[in-house]
């Protein structure tokens, strides 16, 4: 189901002395997700991530703006007849439900011609549950179980009424570094086996891009970026954008165009035509850098670590804006960790400028 949001704000009142100061949680918010896709919301916290969410979902009502699931309208509908699964930020299973009561949860209480058969209800249940593959635990309380294995429990009740649209709110937070990676990989599995729209809030940016099939990142309510997670990664359309995404985070660096040339401190490092003199601010990715005897830009070197197949080039510059320069380069590029100096030539594309008041990429 393809989905549509138009314009969407959403404003909390202040509260106490800070009565009159409105929240802008959410600001004129735009996107068209094409059906079938999996989409990661990303931004840091409190950016308005769970609102945009609970605004699709219905359980919050948008100050403005309109919400579409393909050409029906649903801004003002009710969230029962929404038809969207939603996994929350915390699983919210119930305690003394076991897990086969906690998944076909959603399916009671439903009335007229949609009304199912215990048979029938126990039928969804039981396939949702292979679909997460926890069919084997039905019958334990949710107490008796992992946090992952909770987690799937959440997610098949999410499922289990085979929603149009399914909304998950951090679903891996509470998950450890092993089982973050494992689960997400499922996620994307059984979005892709069941093609349901899908929208993953998080706010890891590598998770996010390594499911997705589109990015959309927000600060302070308002969408800062969409695209497919590798558009977005080499060609940021801001600073915020290109300090969000990638690990270690891009190097910055006070810098300057004059006279066709990318200054770095004194160290001229590339050719900047078409650009007229200014003070910019330079974003280099960990592997733009590459180590070369005569190379343009010239760093105090700190120390080498050793990562494998690449090292990792820790050293400084009078002009970088980080506590150190992060330089991800091949391990037979051979740095002498011995040495005082480290000098790199930079790849040109992963050299981004940036206006320094406005912080937008200077194209
Ligand atoms: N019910 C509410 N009343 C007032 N302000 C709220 C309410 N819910 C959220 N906010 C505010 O709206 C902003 C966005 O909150 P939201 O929960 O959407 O952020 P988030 O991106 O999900 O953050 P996190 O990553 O921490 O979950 C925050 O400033 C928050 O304090
Ligand atoms: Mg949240």
């Amino acid at each position: 189901m393809k989905v549509t949001i138009q314009d969407l704000t959403k404003k909390f009142p202040g509260r106490g002395r800070k009565a009159a100061e409105e929240v802008t949680a959410v600001n004129h918010f735009n996107v068209e997700i094409p059906d079938g896709k999996l989409v990661g919301l990303l931004g840091p916290s409190g950016c308005g991530k769970s609102t945009v969410l609970n605004l699709m979902c219905g359980l919050l009502k948008p100050t403005e703006g309109r919400i579409f699931f393909g050409d029906e309208d649903v801004t003002n509908l009710e969230p029962e007849k929404r038809e969207v699964g939603m996994v929350f930020q915390n699983y919210a299973l119930y305690p003394h439900l076991t897990v086969l009561q906690n998944i076909l949860f959603p399916l009671q209480n439903r009335k007229g011609p949609e009304r199912l058969t215990k048979a029938e209800m126990r039928e969804k249940a039981e396939e949702a549950a292979r679909l997460v593959q926890i069919d084997g635990l039905l019958d334990r309380k949710p107490g008796e179980l992992s946090g992952g294995q909770q987690q799937r429990v959440a997610i098949a009740r999410a499922l289990v009424k085979m929603p149009r649209i399914l909304l998950m709110d951090e679903p891996l937070s509470n998950l450890d570094a092993r089982l973050r990676l494992q689960t997400r990989e499922e996620i994307r599995r059984i979005q892709r086996e069941t093609g349901i729209t899908t929208i993953f809030v998080t706010h890891d940016q590598e998770e996010a891009m390594s499911i997705s099939d589109v990015i959309i990142v927000m600060k302070d309510g308002e969408i800062q970026q969409i695209g497919k997670p590798q558009e977005v990664y080499d060609a940021p359309r801001n600073l915020f954008v290109a300090k969000f995404l990638g690990t270690p985070p891009i190097n910055t660096f006070s810098g300057s165009v004059r006279g066709g040339k990318l200054f770095i401190g004194e160290n001229a490092v590339l050719e900047q035509k078409g650009i007229p003199d200014q003070d910019v601010t330079v974003g280099i990715r960990p592997e733009g850098f590459l180590p070369s005897p005569q190379g343009a830009l010239v760093c105090g070197l700190d120390r080498v670590e050793v990562m494998g197949r690449d090292v990792s080039v820790v050293c400084t510059h009078p002009a970088c804006q980080n506590p150190v320069i992060r330089a991800i380069v091949s391990a037979e590029s051979q740095t002498d960790p011995d040495a005082a100096e480290v000098r790199f030539d930079l790849k040109p594309n992963k050299v981004f400028l940036f206006h320094n008041k406005t912080e937008e990429r200077i194209l």
